[in-house]
C-alpha cells in the first residue's frame, strides 16, 4: 500500500460556488464583511509565511517554543496512534509532535483545503518517515469530516490560533464537530492567542513592513481573479483594530474615495463611501477561563494549559468526556 494517500472530499467546483455566494452576501450586507478563508491563495500563503517571520508577529513562535517544550508531554498523556491535524498548512510546527510520538504513532492525517500545501507536506514526510502511514484529506474542517478508519487513540491538533478566526456560535458548532470525531479518552490539541497589551497585539496584525497589509488587501486580488472582479487594491488602506469588548482583532480595507466595485459575474455592484470599510478578519484572543468553559460545554474536558514563557500563546490538551 502506498504510505501517501490523499483522498478530496469537496466537490470539484465547492470553493468557486462558496466565494460567489460569500461575496454575494458579504458585501451586500452591512457592514460589509468577508470570510478570512479567501485570503489563502498562492500568493496568500506566501505572504503569510512571511508573516510568521516578521519580528511583530510572535504567535507562531510563541507556540513552536510550546509545542517543543511540551511536546514529549503531549505525547506521553495521548499515547496517540492516529494524529489528524486541521488546517495543517505545512505541517512545519507539527514535525516536532510527530517526532515525539513515534513510533507508537499509525498515521498521521493533514486535513486543508490547499491540495499543493498537503501534497508537499505528505510527500516530505513519508519520504522521510517511510513506516508513517500519511492520510492527507482535501477538505473544509468547518464542514462534517470523515476520517480514515485509523487506529486510536486519536489526537486532533488545530493550532497556529486559527480558532480565533471564527466567531462564538462558529467557534461552538466547531467544537461539537471536532468532539464528533472523537471517542471518549480521545484528545484534543488547542493553540488560542492570548488577551494581551492592546499595542502589543495591533502591532502584531500591522506591521511596520506592510506585509500585514498585502495579505489583507490580497483578498482584493482573489475577487479580481477568480470572479473577474473590477477592484483594485491600492484603493483601499490597510486597518487593524483591538474591539476590547469582544477581545478580537479586526482586520478591515478602507476605501480612500468614494468608490464602486464591481463583479459583473455575479450582476454585483457595490458602492462604498469614502472612508467605509469592509471586515476582513475576526481573530479573537482568550483567556483560560473562557476556553476552558468552551470545550466543557463542546464535551471536552481541559487537563493541561500550556504557554511560552513570555505568556502570549497558548496550548490546551483536552480529552473527551
Ligand atoms: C493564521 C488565522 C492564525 O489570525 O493571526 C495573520 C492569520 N491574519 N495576520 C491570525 C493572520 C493576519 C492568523 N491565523
Amino acid at each position: 500500500m502506498s504510505p501517501f494517500l490523499l483522498t478530496r472530499t469537496l466537490p470539484e467546483d465547492a470553493a468557486g460556488a462558496e466565494l460567489r455566494s460569500d461575496v454575494l452576501h458579504g458585501l451586500t450586507r452591512t457592514p460589509k464583511e468577508l470570510p478570512p478563508k479567501w485570503f489563502y491563495d498562492a500568493r496568500g500563503s506566501r505572504l503569510f509565511e512571511e508573516i510568521t517571520r516578521l519580528p511583530e508577529y510572535y504567535p507562531t513562535r510563541a507556540e513552536r517554543e510550546i509545542l517543543i517544550a511540551r511536546a514529549a508531554e503531549i505525547a506521553a498523556a495521548t499515547r496517540a496512534r492516529t494524529l489528524v491535524e486541521l488546517g495543517s498548512g505545512s505541517s512545519e510546527k507539527t514535525r516536532h509532535l510527530i517526532d515525539a510520538l513515534l513510533p507508537g504513532l499509525d498515521a498521521y492525517v493533514p486535513v486543508d483545503v490547499s491540495r499543493s500545501a498537503l501534497r508537499l507536506a505528505g510527500e516530505a514526510l513519508t519520504a522521510e518517515l517511510p513506516g508513517l502511514h500519511v492520510h492527507a484529506l482535501e477538505a473544509d474542517f468547518t464542514r462534517g469530516l470523515a476520517l480514515p478508519g485509523t487506529p486510536g487513540p486519536r489526537l486532533v491538533a488545530f493550532l497556529g490560533g486559527t480558532i480565533g478566526n471564527l466567531l462564538p456560535p462558529e467557534r461552538a458548532a466547531f467544537l461539537d464537530s471536532v468532539r464528533a470525531l472523537l471517542a471518549p479518552g480521545d484528545a484534543l490539541l488547542l493553540g488560542t492567542d492570548l488577551v494581551k497589551d492592546e499595542r502589543e497585539l495591533v502591532a502584531a496584525y500591522d506591521d511596520a513592513a506592510g506585509v500585514t497589509a498585502e495579505f489583507n488587501k490580497n483578498v482584493l486580488a482573489v475577487l479580481a481573479r477568480e470572479l473577474d472582479a473590477d477592484v483594485d487594491p491600492d484603493d483601499f488602506d490597510h486597518v487593524a483594530v483591538w474591539d476590547r469588548e469582544h477581545e478580537w482583532i479586526e482586520m478591515r480595507l478602507r476605501a480612500r474615495e468614494a468608490l464602486t466595485l464591481k463583479v459583473p459575474d455575479l450582476d454585483l455592484v457595490v458602492p462604498f463611501e469614502a472612508g467605509e470599510e469592509l471586515r476582513t478578519e475576526v481573530s479573537a484572543k482568550f483567556r483560560q477561563d473562557g476556553v476552558r468553559t468552551e470545550l466543557v460545554t463542546a464535551g471536552l474536558e481541559l487537563t493541561h494549559w500550556w504557554t511560552d514563557a513570555a505568556g502570549r500563546f497558548a496550548l490546551s490538551l483536552a480529552t473527551a468526556v
